[in-house]
């Protein structure tokens, strides 16, 4: 195979495709990495998946010779099901589930099938970047509405959905992170989120609840989700085993509305998920789901509060941050002057990584003197290091 070549593939890309090849490999990681968001590899299970692969073999493994229905392995759908009950309290048919390569799959495919280039879709000001990234690539309108240590504000979020009416624009859909937003590390209050059902509905937009922190809940009860109080089906609500278990097993899934469901199947065209890996989730977490939760909500409230430490200690008084209630991220607010795009390779130089401010927003306008700091990854015994090199980078 010719290693390099002149063969020129730009004349024949898709229209919608911006073409900019990769720069970076992802999967570099530093020591002090507070960019990435998922959990440390000494965090997983192993051994428990190692006996939960053996006996699903043993009891299942012939029906890994099929392909199977586009919304994936049923017992994980039930599983799933079981979860939404005990979690979210919330009484879901197995047969409104679909199981995705990880939650961004089914990510793609709200985006497939709401979306034509120039189509508007809100989030909060700033917003997981996979979703950007995909939202960009389809040609989106991505408009930011501003929020708070509540979330999304409605103030903002009405006076949008106001003026894009008057414009003579529907807007397909609010994509929305419910708990422990990535990369704020705020959570929407439950009266926003009433107030969010009723925009929505009156303005006919699809409402995206994502929803793949929820689990890591370290103080308080969980919040009722807006699936569980839609009444009208303008909910599809999204969860992930990346957090809790491992981001390498590619299972997520979305709870789908009765009406919509037959139109998102449709656009599912991959014969079925991972069936291997699905049958192995669902056997470690018919047994371990309540324990796997509580511990796993311990190692990350146990470096949440290393963190703070480690941030109180070295720049405390020269930013200001939020403070998660759960999750893995944190918001790190500098001094306005300071451009954290501009500083990363200096954090890099010293090992350190960090998620610059402004990859979140739509707009690239605000966020410049921010930064999200991720506490899933590193070592609790290396934040403290971590912060001190990062503080020593900064010009503070
Ligand atoms: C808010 C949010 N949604 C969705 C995803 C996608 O996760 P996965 O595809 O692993 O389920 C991520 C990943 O980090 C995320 O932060």
């Amino acid at each position: 195979m010719a290693e390099t070549g002149s063969f020129d593939y730009n004349a024949l890309f898709a229209h919608r495709v911006t073409v900019a090849p990769r720069m970076v490999a992802s999967g570099q990681l530093y020591t002090y990495d507070f960019a990435v968001g998922h959990p440390a590899p000494d965090a997983l299970p192993l051994q428990e998946l190692v006996e939960a692969t053996a006996r699903a073999l043993d009891r299942d493994g012939r029906e890994l010779a099929h392909y199977i229905a586009a919304e994936g392995y049923l017992g994980l759908r039930q599983i799933v099901a079981k979860k939404m009950a005990l979690h979210e309290h919330v009484t879901v048919d197995p047969e409104h589930i679909i199981i995705g390569n990880g939650s961004s799959q089914l990510i793609a495919m709200l985006i497939d099938c709401f979306l034509d280039p120039g189509d508007t879709v809100l989030t909060e000001e700033f917003t997981y970047v996979g979703t950007l990234r995909r939202l960009q690539r389809a040609r989106a309108n991505v408009i930011g509405v501003p929020a708070d240590e509540h979330g999304m504000r409605m103030d903002a979020l009405e006076d949008t959905l106001r003026t894009l009416q008057q414009q003579g624009v529907q807007p397909k859909f609010i994509y929305t992170l419910t708990n422990f937003h990535n990369p704020l590390g705020v959570d929407l209050s439950v009266e926003r989120k009433r107030h969010m059902l009723r925009l929505a509905t009156a303005y006919g937009v699809l409402i995206v609840e994502d929803d793949v922190y929820g689990d890591l809940r370290f103080e308080g009860d969980t919040p009722p989700s807006m699936l569980s109080m839609d009444t009208t089906g303008c909910v599809v609500w999204l969860g992930t085993f990346s957090k809790i278990m491992a981001a390498g097993l590619r299972l997520g899934w979305a709870v789908v509305p009765p009406g919509l469901f037959p139109y998102l199947i449709d656009h599912k065209l991959d014969s079925g998920t991972n069936t291997f890996a699905s049958m192995v989730v669902a056997e470690y977490l018919q047994g371990h789901l309540e324990q796997r939760v509580h511990d796993i909500v311990q190692v990350y409230q146990h470096k949440r509060d290393t963190l703070l430490h480690a941030l109180d200690t070295y720049v405390s008084g020269k930013a200001t941050w939020t403070r998660p209630k759960g999750g893995m991220f944190l918001w790190l607010t500098l001094p306005p002057e300071i451009d954290t795009e501009r500083h990363l390779d200096k954090a890099h130089g010293a090992d350190v990584n960090y998620y610059p401010g402004v990859a979140f927003s739509p707009s690239k306008a605000t966020g410049r003197n921010c930064m999200r700091l991720a506490y899933g990854y590193p070592l609790r015994s290396t934040i403290e290091e971590g912060i001190k090199r990062l503080a020593s980078v900064l010009p503070l």
